[in-house]
């Protein structure tokens, strides 16, 4: 399970590390630097389709 608080993108609280994979960013709070490792995963998901991602939760 992963704790959701506005699930619309902006307030971070589901933010996880990304470990593998190519991700199309959907959210309004991580900085391009933060985006390099970490995923909102309420709103963000693989870049193509059919991608997968390694999160670490
Ligand atoms: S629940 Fe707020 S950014 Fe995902």
């Amino acid at each position: 399970p992963v704790d959701v608080k506005c699930a619309d993108g902006l307030c971070g609280v589901c933010k996880c590390t990304l470990v593998a994979g190519e991700v199309e960013h959907r959210d309004f709070v991580l900085s391009a630097a933060q985006r390099e490792t970490t995923v909102i995963l309420c709103q963000s998901r693989a870049a193509k389709a059919g991608g997968v991602l390694k999160l670490d939760i």
